[in-house]
């Protein structure tokens, strides 16, 4: 029995040996960790539970018998993170480049579809060369049977991926069909061809990092929604981000005791808004003085910042935020913000996470280059959203909701439960002196009529009481008691149920 014992140990340490000493010191010397070290990160200590750790490919092409090792390049199992349980594949760059055989794929599909069926999240942390060359067509059927489980479970558990190492050709679907995917900063690439075949086929010059680095996806492309300086960083900032987010759609909000009182009351807020109404404040301000502790962990940081995209915590409870940013082309929609938006949004709504919406918006970008890129589509992806959206939504406008972007921020009339406004809101059809160059053409030549009449649509519009009267707006609120009141509506509306028409599903314009 001894004996047996022993076999078995020695078959687990020539497991978590990975493709060997030689390949996890190249590993480290990347500054990366390996498979198993991030792991070890990413779960409480202790706690993870591993399965197909002695399988092995299946593969006899190109000599490949003669290579085998235990695990086939990804390491399965669960774990827990500050208690709550995770599903984990964690790809190991030692073998094999972390590239994707069938066997690999079988070992992430089990891992997937448990996570499903027992309504657990699952955490992909990606290190991998794409599809394992000597395979073939066998690597791209598995490839395709995970991205098949990555649409099905859309909108049931929540996907995390973290792109830790070259994630290239098949190895960036997969995450790109999750919820949110983070990179780690000089060590992690993604790209569908990599530089040498761009060369061959555009003749385009380019290094990895220019092409699919972090700082491209975080800033240009949108594909990535942060960037951290190393693995650990990386890891426990998802750790952070989990314990704000529900094991599934179905089942409650995690709620962390906090000692922040409701009740608190930030006299600063009453002096935030400038008084110019062209000067920009840092809306970030706001959202930490309403949220528990001042915390606000905010999803694509460094992609359209004229909108702010993020999750707080309100008397425990997890609460997303979509802030305009009036530092930021004032604050205006654009493509790239509207996109950003609708898709937090959305996930918000699959997970029953109630959204606060905080507007100074000036109105859509105008422009050639926007309108040729389609801003109309795009806008009308945060509509959609909005309009869509089943949670408690409770929104505040601090200062400008104009046009057709305070009908799209939560407005009542798109189904917002809660409208409040402070008492420096405008709420107009556009800004005071556009709209009387437009009403008042035939007096443009006189600049001192012009300004009496900005004066005077200021004074009708610039200000929240016409929509209170109206009952477009709930309350006028003082600024300094905005935690109080949207803490309470979210309270009022835990119990929210609302049906819409029998369908199959919706047709957003993507
Ligand atoms: C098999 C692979 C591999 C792969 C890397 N390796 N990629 N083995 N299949 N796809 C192996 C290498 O042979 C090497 O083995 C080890 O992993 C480390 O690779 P290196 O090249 O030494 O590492 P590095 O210099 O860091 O470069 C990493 C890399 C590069 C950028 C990922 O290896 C690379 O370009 N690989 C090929 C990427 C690719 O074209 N994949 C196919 C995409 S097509 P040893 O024994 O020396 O340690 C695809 C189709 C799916 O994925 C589409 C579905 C939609």
């Amino acid at each position: 029995m001894s004996e047996t014992l022993d076999q078995l140990e020695a078959k687990r340490a020539e497991a978590r040996l990975g493709g060997g000493q030689r390949r996890i010191d190249a590993q480290h010397a990347k500054g990366k960790l390996t498979a198993r070290e991030r792991i070890d990160v990413l779960f409480d200590e202790g706690s993870f539970e591993e399965y197909d750790t002695l399988k092995t490919h299946r593969c006899t092409d190109f000599g490949m018998e003669e290579q085998q090792y235990y695990g086939d390049g990804v390491i399965t199992g669960w774990g827990k993170i500050n208690g709550r349980p995770c599903y984990v594949f964690s790809q190991d760059f030692t073998v094999f480049g972390g590239s994707l055989s069938e066997t690999h794929a079988e070992k992430i599909c089990k891992v997937m579809d448990l996570a499903v069926q027992n309504r657990v999240p699952i955490i992909g942390l990606n290190d991998s060369g794409g599809a394992r060359i000597q395979e073939g067509v066998a690597s791209l059927g598995g490839y395709a049977e995970v991205f098949w489980r990555n649409a099905q479970a859309s909108g049931v558990i929540p996907q995390i991926s973290v792109i830790m190492g070259p994630c290239a050709g098949g190895a960036v679907y997969s995450p790109a069909m999750t919820d949110f995917i983070f990179m780690v900063k000089d060590t992690s690439y993604m790209f569908v061809t990599g530089p040498d075949v761009v060369k061959t086929v555009t003749n385009e010059i380019v290094t990895s990092e220019e092409l699919g680095g972090a700082s491209t996806h975080t800033k240009k492309s949108s594909v990535a929604d942060g960037a951290f300086d190393n693995d650990v960083e990386a890891l426990l900032e998802v750790r952070r981000l989990f314990d704000m987010l529900p094991q599934s759609f179905d089942s409650a909000l995690p709620v962390l005791p906090t000692t922040d009182s409701e009740d608190r009351i930030e006299e600063s807020l009453d002096t935030l808004i400038p008084a110019n109404p062209n000067q920009p404040y840092d809306m970030h301000e706001v959202i930490r003085k309403v949220a528990d502790e001042g915390n606000f962990f905010e999803i694509q940081k460094d992609h359209a910042g004229n909108i702010l995209c993020g999750f707080i915590r309100l008397n425990g409870s997890t609460v997303g935020v979509v802030a305009n940013q009036p530092m930021v082309l004032a604050g205006c929609l654009d493509i790239n913000s509207s996109k950003k938006a609708a898709r937090f949004v959305r996930f918000c709504d699959a997970f029953n996470i109630p959204v606060l919406t905080l507007v100074d918006v000036p109105g859509f970008l105008p422009g050639v280059g926007q309108e040729h890129s389609g801003i109309i589509k795009h806008g009308a992806k945060l509509l959609f959203a909005y309009a869509q959206a089943t949670v408690p939504l409770v929104t505040v406008i601090t200062r400008k909701a104009y046009g057709g972007a305070y009908d799209v921020m939560a407005s009542k009339h798109i189904r917002a439960d809660v409208n409040y406004a402070w008492p420096t809101s405008e709420i107009a059809v556009m800004g005071a002196k556009g709209a009387s160059e437009i009403l008042y053409r035939s007096e443009l030549g006189d600049p001192d009529k012009i300004a009496q009449r900005t004066k005077d649509y200021e004074d009708r519009f610039a200000n929240p009481f016409i929509a209170a009267q109206r009952g477009f707006i709930d309350e006028v609120i003082m600024p300094h008691s905005t935690r109080r009141r949207v803490s309470r509506a979210f309270e009022i509306l835990k119990g929210k149920k609302v049906n819409g028409p029998a369908k199959k599903h919706d047709n957003i314009p993507l």
